[in-house]
């Protein structure tokens, strides 16, 4: 039927904030009706229960058709316990195998490079970062711990299943693209046993791609191609601590992490996909209305195209592209630039 059932997860800090945004954009542009049942998970629960993710609920989440969430973390809460728990939890429970991370500079965005020298053709690229697997996995340990001898291991785990799944779906969005264009990003000097696994892969997977060109670049590398010439890249498909930090840099050079959306994809629909702003909970400014809503927004859009709303998803980058290309130096609060997005689609 003509029904979104989404699962809203707003978090921690700025996290319901942005989301509430998110959902009045929601409810601008879509024809279809948004059932929404909203879960209450993160730092607060925690306190309050010591759960983190119960059972019942991610059970009751895979029921969905989407997830959206805003953000999840809390300084008041050890590190690692919401991000493992929950966060990672979803991702992984959820088999999110593809991270999708675009990044665009859009007309009007101050960007901290001088655009025109570095990247006179703009900047239009999409990381596809691996969701389930590198060392997100916590498949490590600590010895003597406390100890001059204390050791400790975080064991980046790479199966072919998982790097060829993800590789397959980047070459796939690489020959959806103009450009066709797609570049592994990896450490395959030093981490020889999964670069080897990663490359060898690509050259593999890529023979199904004959009208797609690929090629190569070492993280190290990568971070200065993204500051110096980001233009060259068009998909990049990265393990996912590479995506995690690669993301954030990409984030940086495009107008910063205000605006750059990101959709924990399962492609085999096997379960709900959720959409989240790649930001994080900024604790600082929550409450304020400071924070900037784009990232929720778009992260709708993702979210709509995913559902095969790709019109709906378009209005939504025809908006923000529009309010963007707006935007004056004077600040505008939360609700403020919701209303703004909100009201270009009506
Ligand atoms: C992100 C975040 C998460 C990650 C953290 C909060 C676990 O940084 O979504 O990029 O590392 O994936
Ligand atoms: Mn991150």
């Amino acid at each position: 039927g003509d029904t979104i059932n989404l699962a809203v997860i707003g978090g921690d800090g700025i996290g319901p904030e942005v989301v509430a945004e998110g959902l009045k954009v929601l409810d601008a542009v879509s024809d279809a009706k948004v059932a929404r049942t909203d879960y209450d998970l993160g730092a607060k629960r925690w306190h309050a229960t010591g759960e983190t993710l119960p059972d019942s609920v991610l059970e009751e989440l895979r029921g969905h058709d989407a997830i959206l969430l805003g953000a999840i973390g809390d300084p008041s809460v050890p590190s690692g316990v919401l991000e493992r728990n929950l966060l990672l939890r979803l991702r992984f429970e959820l088999d999110h195998y593809i991270n999708l991370r675009p990044s665009k500079l859009y007309p009007g965005t101050a960007s901290p490079l001088d655009v025109d020298r570095v990247a006179p053709d703009g900047i239009d690229f999409v990381v596809v970062r691996e969701g389930t697997e590198g060392p997100y996995t916590g498949n490590g340990g600590a010895l003597r711990v406390g100890t001059p001898h204390e050791l400790a291991t975080e064991v980046s785990v790479n199966t072919r299943f998982g790097a060829e799944r993800a590789v397959r779906d980047a070459f796939a969005r690489a020959q959806a693209r103009d450009r066709k264009k797609l570049t592994l990003v990896h450490k395959h000097n030093v981490l020889t046993h999964a670069g080897h696994l990663w490359r060898r892969t690509v050259e593999e997977v890529g023979t199904e791609f004959p009208d797609v060109t690929h090629d190569y670049a070492h993280v190290d590398a990568a971070t200065i191609y993204l500051t110096t010439d980001p233009g060259r890249f068009d998909v990049i498909v990265t393990d996912n601590l590479f995506g995690d930090i690669v993301t954030d840099l990409a984030a940086a050079v495009t107008g910063g992490i205000g605006l750059a959306a990101s959709g924990n994809v399962n492609p085999d629909r096997t379960a709900p996909s959720m959409f989240e702003p790649v930001h994080g909970s900024a604790p600082d400014i929550a409450g304020q209305g400071k924070a900037d809503p784009t990232a929720a927004i778009l992260s709708v859009a993702l979210l709509l195209s995913h559902l095969g709303r790709d019109a709906e998803a378009q209005r939504i980058e025809d908006a923000v592209t529009a309010d963007l290309a707006a935007r004056g130096e004077q600040p505008r609060t939360t609700s403020e630039v919701g209303d703004a997005i909100a009201a270009r689609i009506g």
